[in-house]
């Protein structure tokens, strides 16, 4: 979805907010020029910064230490990137679940509100797998400072009215069948054998977590 998204528009920048250990610049066949900007809290970019320092990235890999919950340090830097005359991807994995609803709105209204932010690849959890999350492993998560939260009841169509559309949908479940990930998963027998079974648990698992590509909507801009 990343790669498609980078060609789709010959993107000349990616910019991936709480990039975490993500080693995608290494492995991935990207554009030499292209710059792949990492965002995250410093001690992780430190800890990866160590870690790849022998390693060569495909194309030019910047880290910028940065507390996205932060309005005014995360509005700079959407500043910063969309200076230059830059056609953006926008990468969030694994960040807006842990982020409060009024958060995920003010840093989507603030992409949206910059035209050089083209797509945005991110993932979508249904309230209910968040909620079942939680009581499995709320005491955990909290411990670690790391709770669940974000879990919109409208989906991707949450992010509408800050400008963005969605393009492509894709459930985690069949994205890890089609990529034959499926067998890394715990219980996956399991999960393959009830789907089989029942139309309803397919729909539900279809609709607990899905990837999304979304792209600007000219028609409702950012509010
Ligand atoms: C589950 S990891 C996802 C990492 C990566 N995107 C991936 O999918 O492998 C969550 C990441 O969000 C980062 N993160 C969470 N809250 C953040 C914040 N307020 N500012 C910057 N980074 C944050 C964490 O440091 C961590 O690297």
């Amino acid at each position: 979805m990343i790669l498609d998204s980078v060609q789709a528009i010959d993107a000349n920048a990616v910019l991936n907010l709480a990039a975490g250990l993500d080693a995608r610049p290494y492995r991935l066949p990207l554009p030499s020029s292209l710059v792949w900007i990492e965002a995250d809290r410093v001690a992780i970019l430190d800890e990866k910064t160590e870690a790849l320092a022998r390693a060569k990235p495909a194309c030019v890999v910047e880290r910028v230490a940065v507390d996205l919950a932060d309005n005014q340090a995360r509005e700079s830097l959407f500043d910063r990137v969309a200076a230059s005359p830059a056609r953006v991807v926008v990468v969030t994995e694994g960040l807006l679940v842990y982020l409060d609803e009024a958060l995920v709105a003010s840093l989507a209204k603030g992409l949206g509100a910059r035209p050089s932010m083209r797509r945005w690849v991110l993932e979508s959890a249904a309230p209910e797998f968040v909620e079942q999350n939680m009581r499995a492993w709320g005491k955990v998560l909290a411990s670690a400072n790391a709770e669940w939260k974000f879990a919109p009841a409208n989906g991707f169509d949450f992010f509408r009215p800050h400008g963005w559309s969605l393009t492509v949908r894709r459930p985690f479940f069949a994205e890890a069948r089609r990529l034959g990930r499926e067998g890394e998963m715990r219980f996956a027998w399991l999960v393959r054998a009830l789907s089989s079974l029942s139309g309803w648990f397919r729909r539900k698992l279809e609709n607990s977590v899905a990837y999304g590509v979304m792209q600007r909507s000219p028609r409702e801009g950012a509010d």
